[in-house]
């Protein structure tokens, strides 16, 4: 067991983490697992959704987070191979250690995968970030989401209408517990290390002075299967793009399915190396550093429309929906689907001081994991009932 000493409890927390936008989330809830009185032990499970260094090693790293316990290494695969395969692994290492609960967070393959094989048996689940819903059932997200909603026990809210999505849907309401957001607790515990923007660029051999621009320089991001699997949409994606470098500089953190896409449609030649810097998958320093110094951020990722809220930098978020909604109602974010002309509108709202301005939403306020370790214990003291 990584955390803490041994508890009244039967056995330890096993928290789960997967994919990228995991990871962030888990830090700050295996620190209050740790720091709680008493303590609640953990183990880390890791399963190899995302492998490789920019995905995954270095966002343990910056992290803090511990040198998971197990790894199943389960690597690529289309949807039902990673989940199946992460179900299938991850059974032997349920039924040897015996845990307390399972706790998932977020919404890729692992959270469902995992999610599956400990309700069956019987070993109660908690889900933190439950309950966000973007109505959209072409997105495999959603899926996870509404998949482990259902039958997972115990389910942390970050925002009061994720509660009222879980009551529609025929979940009770006791099952379900508004605790914040760990995801800004990460944010708020790490700013002040984040690295600076000129020193990412100079790291990757591009020129810091593209910062100095009179507009700044925005951060974009994109990885979504609807944005980017697609040549045609993926291709107006970056003409629009190349459109908004005329305005200011662009510094890209390209997913690796961006990336290989891009190669495999040849569209290359739609960058413009003077205007967009196009790095790899950045660290969460790095990330947050980005985030922080720039004028503006267009993306498709959840987690950066809740970071770009939390940091009070304007958001453009280049999907039909969103599962966040109190980032748009409350927060700096404005959904600009990919229609060019509503991109562009967005772009110059920002850049001419009409943009929205935002604050930051309710228990969004660095103290989530801790709310969510106390109401853990008393639960699982309760029987996990
Ligand atoms: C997954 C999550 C998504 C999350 C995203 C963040 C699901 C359904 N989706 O999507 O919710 O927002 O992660 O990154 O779980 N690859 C690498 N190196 C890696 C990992 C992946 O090169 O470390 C490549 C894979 O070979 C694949 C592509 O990136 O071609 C996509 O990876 P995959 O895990 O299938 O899904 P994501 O698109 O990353």
């Amino acid at each position: 067991m990584s955390q803490g000493s041994q508890t009244a409890l039967t056995g330890p927390v096993m928290c789960i983490v997967g994919a990228r936008p995991n990871f962030m989330k888990m830090a700050p809830i295996l620190r209050a697992l740790a720091a709680h009185q008493p303590p609640l032990a953990s183990l880390l499970v890791h399963t190899g959704q995302h492998y490789d260094q920019g995905m995954s090693h270095q966002l343990f790293e910056d992290l803090g987070l511990p040198r998971p316990e197990i790894n199943l290494e389960v690597g690529s695969g289309s949807h039902a191979v990673q989940t199946a395969e992460v179900m299938r692994r991850f059974e032997p290492a349920l039924d040897e250690h015996k845990p307390s609960c399972v706790l998932v967070v977020g919404d890729v393959n692992s959270t469902l995968a995992c999610t599956l094989v400990a309700v069956k048996k019987g070993v109660p689940v908690a889900h933190v970030e439950a309950g966000l819903r973007s109505w959209d059932r072409k997105m495999p997200e959603e899926i996870n989401r509404v998949l482990t909603d259902q039958v997972a026990d115990r389910l942390y809210t970050t925002e009061r209408s994720a509660a009222d999505n879980l009551l529609r849907e025929g979940v009770a309401a006791e099952r379900v517990c508004f605790a914040g957001n760990v995801m800004i607790d990460s944010l708020l515990a790490n700013r002040d290390k984040a690295r600076s923007a000129a020193d990412t660029l100079r790291a990757h051999g591009a020129d810091p002075a593209l910062l100095g621009h009179p507009a700044g320089y925005a951060v974009v991001t994109m990885h979504r299967p609807s944005n980017v699997d697609d040549a045609v949409t993926l291709r107006s994606l970056l003409e629009v793009l190349r459109e908004v470098s005329t305005r200011l500089p662009l510094v890209f953190a390209l997913h690796p399915r961006t990336r290989s896409n891009i190669d495999r449609f040849g569209l290359g030649g739609l960058t413009d190396p003077a205007r967009m810097v196009m790095l790899p998958p950045q660290g969460y320093l790095e990330m947050v550093g980005l985030m922080a110094g720039a004028t503006m951020v267009l993306t498709d990722s959840g987690g950066l429309q809740e970071e770009t809220t939390a940091l009070g930098v304007p958001c453009l978020t280049m999907r039909e929906n969103t599962e966040r909604p109190i980032t748009v109602e409350q927060g700096t974010n404005t959904m600009v689907g990919r229609d060019p002309a509503a991109i562009l509108q967005g772009v110059t709202d920002i850049l001419e001081g009409t943009g929205k301005r935002g604050r930051v939403p309710e228990l969004w306020d660095g103290r989530a994991a801790e709310r969510i370790a106390a109401d853990l214990w008393h639960w699982l003291r309760a029987g996990a009932a």
